[in-house]
């Protein structure tokens, strides 16, 4: 084909692709990446630390982060909207982590989900007056995004059956979702053979909700699906078309950091897991909130300490009293 021609029906591709797509990806105005990670209330089975006064946050999250050369700052969900604002103007992005907190109650979103809500939602109208601010759902938080996109329709989760701690290889996968970016040929062939994807969850989305709630739809992209064991379908990975908010049901997280449960560890299923965080982060420097250096001297993870939670599935956790976390 001559060369005019080629360039033409490239321009023509790209002018095609989603928002999420046309992000100069490799364009960074931002090498001091600060990513916020939502608490949640602590744990029934974590007796030294009720819930009532205590959140917290697996430190797998943290790691992850980290080594994708980024700073992290826990936020408290149970910090009113003055608060969470101050966060949301000092950081690049924000993750959802997965766990077992209630989303919605009998008097509507819980605390946790309106926190997150708040985040989200500022992180749309920032983005739609061209700033970029990505958002990352796992698990529990993948479940969040939808539970805020569909405007908090209840309930929209079903049960899934043999999921909790099983690894799948990923199918209908779309190799342009933006979290596979990093990936080579290889490796994204080898997730389609492999099962290096870990799930750990009682709760799914089906992809038939994105007919029942066409909000969830216009919104978002589905990337990726699984079934569980009675060959119900769910959804195991989503992006946002018009914005860079994405989600997985699995865990990445747990395949490098995460030692109590059966994640493999493998180097392939390790690279997997590392390349989502890279390219999230990669999102994450094309946006320039900061912090004064007060603010994040205050609020940088490094204040806190781990702990050994014998009942944790996790091998590492922090723990939060109410109101400790703040701006
Ligand atoms: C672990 O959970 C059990 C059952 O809820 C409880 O009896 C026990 O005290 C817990 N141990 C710790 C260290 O929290």
């Amino acid at each position: 084909m001559p060369r005019i021609l080629l360039l033409l029906s490239c321009i023509l591709f790209l002018s095609q692709s989603s928002f999420v797509d046309d992000i100069e990806y490799l364009t960074e105005i931002n090498n001091n990446v600060v990513i916020g990670i939502f608490t949640q209330p602590s744990d029934p089975d974590y007796v030294d630390y009720p819930s009532s006064q205590y959140s917290y946050l697996a430190a797998s999250y943290v790691k992850f982060v980290e080594m994708a050369g980024a700073r992290v700052v826990p936020i408290p969900y149970e910090a009113d909207n003055t608060i969470l604002e101050k966060y949301f103007l000092g950081i690049n992005g924000i993750i959802i982590p997965g766990g077992a907190s209630d989303l919605d109650t009998p008097t509507g979103p819980s605390k946790f989900a309106k926190a997150v809500a708040y985040m989200v939602n500022r992180a749309l109208q920032v983005n739609e007056a061209g700033e970029v601010f990505p958002v990352f759902g796992i698990c529990m938080g993948f479940q969040t995004l939808h539970y805020i996109i569909s405007g908090y329709k209840t309930p929209f989760l079903y049960r899934v059956y043999g999921e909790n701690g099983i690894s799948h290889s990923l199918e209908n996968g779309d190799r342009n979702f933006a979290l596979y970016k990093d990936f080579d040929d290889d490796t994204y062939q080898a997730i389609q053979t492999n099962q290096y994807l870990y799930y750990s969850h009682n709760w799914g989305v089906s992809p038939d909700l994105y007919k029942k709630y066409p909000s969830l739809d216009a919104f978002f992209k589905i990337t990726g699906t699984n079934q569980d064991n009675k060959g119900q379908t769910f959804v195991a990975s989503m992006q946002g078309k018009q914005h860079p908010v994405f989600g997985v049901q699995y865990h990445p997280e747990k395949n490098i950091f995460e030692w109590k449960v059966s994640a493999p560890h493998s180097y392939l299923a390790v690279k997997v897991s590392a390349n989502h965080i890279d390219a999230f982060v990669n999102y994450a420097r094309m946006n320039s909130h900061q912090f004064n250096a007060e603010q994040l001297n205050k609020a940088v993870i490094y204040n806190f300490k781990t702990v050994q939670e014998k009942n944790a599935s996790f091998v590492q956790v922090y723990f939060f009293k109410n109101g400790e976390l703040s701006l």
